[in-house]
């Protein structure tokens, strides 16, 4: 869909001699409404048109009126307000939305890229922590604005599943282990024995020796250390995959560092042969001091390839195999230094793809005010916080709508839509504090409130029975009392613009509900851009409070007249449409009633 304020800057963009998007985003919406529905300021282009910003104005009214496209346009000082056709708006915005919710996408967006994007990427194990959450949820929010923007994603869970770690796993297994007690709670168990052989590592350094030795023959590929090493990854990924299930995620690939195993001798070889590798006490590294940045090993002195080896080859892998054109890596942000260094490798390397790399980095997940820390033992397990979100959910649903036919079902959605909203509302880098009141709190910024809105909406069409089907062209929808409704669509004078400047008029609130899901088109443009999921979600919240206003300020089913009745229940049926839309984005579930 072209936005009004596409519209205006291709109308602009010849007077001021800037390009149409430059001038796009220098419109505005200006603070109240006596100064237009959108306003384009001026003073930018003053020094270049050697022109006061005043005079520049005038000219752009000038133009825009002629255009006959819009209601009304002012000059006040510098700043060119513009008044747009509101039922022309509102017809154009229900009808998109009830055809096509891809609205939001203008076509020439769709550029055909590729994205690789690593996310999620827990340790093999280890207990799924709240702290992979994050990685998880804004990886599948990023990747799904991807896709609807048309480009192919390749998502990848770059899985923790090698390293000195796993020798004293074998080791500590084959000491204290229980077969059957691990096939239970594979991860738990497995934890509980890494911690139990640091503790004992303490009184009996020793063990550490066992420890190096058991991945020694791992490494060699010692039959029993391998089977031992497979059957942790098997166990581990079932528990895993019970998590994503309910998460509703899925990777294109599940390829782990172990997978890089036989692919680094190449990486080092390269280095080499470019003159990058050079020795500091017993270790290969490259110099990365010209960049202001540590050298990055690449070869420990007894030989072994680290985490940086390991992401050198899963990066050219990605790119050269998979053909990810731009890699995307969703990992916290105690790792930037760790992505600066491999990704300038990558350059050093002659890879011209690497100014394509992009680390997004997140903030830390904080539990009631407290740091998690795996190492310190406090670990929050996902599993557990989903379950109790789950069942704090159901209590609510029991409390307010006791007869809800399919109460565990919506639970599940509502608990677990809390805790992924929770995660996402908040701009990435800011930490995120988790308290079971705040998250499910039906009246908050939540997941919850969003998906009670929509169901909110639901109910309204449902009461509505034979009077709204789902069927309802937008034709039989006409705005404002005067019928003036067939302005805007499919006419010459542009996307939601008035060709005649009349105006079916809208109730403030109906306008506002309006103009904030109007605002999609460029807010998801933004999201993609900053790759930010947040600029969604506090989107869908801004519709949800226009929504909720509009709803107790205006009669819907008891509207004074026919034509307001069928405008407002296709304002409905449009916001239910929104909101179900920007959840699934979000990895949430939008239940119809709850
Ligand atoms: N497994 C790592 C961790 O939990 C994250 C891996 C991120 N991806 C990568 N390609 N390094 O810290």
């Amino acid at each position: 869909m072209k936005s009004q304020k596409l519209a205006i800057a291709e109308l602009v963009a010849p007077v001021v001699g800037l390009s149409t998007s430059d001038v796009a985003a220098l419109i505005e919406y200006p603070p109240n409404e006596d100064m237009g529905d959108l306003a384009l300021p001026c003073f930018r282009f003053a020094k270049q048109l050697r022109k006061a910003p005043t005079e520049i104005a005038k000219d752009v009214a000038t133009t825009l009126t002629e255009s006959g496209a819009f209601s009304k346009v002012d000059v006040a000082g510098g700043y060119v307000n513009v008044y747009l056709s509101h039922s022309g708006v509102a017809r154009q915005v229900i009808q998109t939305l009830r055809s096509n919710p891809l609205f939001l996408f203008s076509e020439e967006r769709q550029k055909g890229d590729s994205f690789a994007i690593d996310y999620s990427s827990p340790n093999i194990a280890k207990p799924f922590g709240v702290g992979h959450l994050r990685s998880t949820m804004i990886g599948h929010a990023i990747a799904n604005l991807l896709r609807a923007d048309g480009s192919t994603v390749i998502g990848i869970n770059h899985l923790g599943d090698w390293g000195t770690q796993f020798g004293k796993n074998i080791a500590a297994y084959r000491m204290w282990g229980d077969e059957e007690t691990v096939r239970q709670n594979p991860t738990r168990e497995l934890l509980a024995l890494y911690v139990r052989f640091h503790a004992e590592a303490e009184k009996n350094p020793n063990l550490e020796d066992e420890g190096r030795a058991w991945f020694k023959r791992l490494e060699d590929g010692d039959e029993e250390a391998r089977a031992l090493w497979q059957w942790f990854i098997d166990e581990s990924l079932k528990a895993f995959q019970a998590t994503y299930d309910r998460l509703g995620i899925h990777h294109e690939y599940v390829l782990g560092e172990s997978f890089y195993n036989d692919k680094m001798d190449a990486v080092v070889d390269e280095l080499r042969e470019k003159g990058l590798l050079v020795e500091s006490q017993g270790a290969e590294v490259v110099d990365l001091s010209a960049y202001d940045l540590p050298p990055c090993i690449i070869r420990k002195s007894d030989g072994a390839t680290i985490y940086a080896t390991r992401d050198l080859a899963a990066a050219i892998y990605r790119h050269d195999v998979l053909g990810g054109n731009h890699l995307i890596y969703v990992v916290g942000g105690e790792q930037t230094l760790h992505f600066q260094q491999v990704f300038k490798v990558l350059e050093l390397m002659g890879r011209e793809w690497a100014k394509d790399c992009r680390h997004v980095a997140f903030g830390m997940m904080k539990y009631n005010g407290e740091r998690l820390s795996t190492r310190r033992g406090k670990i929050i397990y996902l599993e557990d916080v989903l379950e109790k979100a789950v069942a704090e959910a159901m209590r609510i649903i029991e409390e307010k709508n006791p007869s809800l036919p399919n109460k565990s079902d919506v639970a599940e959605a509502v608990g677990i839509g809390a805790v992924v909203f929770n995660d996402l509302k908040n701009y990435r880098m800011h930490e995120v504090d988790f308290r079971y009141e705040d998250v499910l709190n039906f009246d908050g910024e939540t997941g919850p409130y969003v998906q009670y809105t929509h169901a909110r909406a639901c109910s309204v069409l449902r009461k509505a029975g034979s009077d709204w089907e789902k069927g309802t062209s937008v034709e039989a929808i006409v705005i404002g009392n005067d019928g003036m409704g067939n302005d805007a669509v499919g006419s010459s004078a542009g996307p939601g613009i008035n060709a005649d400047g009349s105006s079916g008029e809208l109730h403030p609130s109906e306008w506002r509900l309006v103009v904030e899901m109007n605002k999609a088109n460029e807010v998801f443009e933004r999201a993609i851009d900053q790759l930010d999921p947040s600029l969604v979600a506090r989107l869908v919240l801004d519709v949800c409070h226009a929504f909720n206003r509009f709803y107790h300020d205006v009669p819907i089913l008891s509207a004074g007249t026919e034509s307001d009745k069928m405008f407002r229940l296709g304002l409905t049926d449009a916001t239910r449409a929104f909101i179900a839309y920007c959840l699934n984005l979000l990895g949430l579930r939008a239940p119809e009633a709850m």
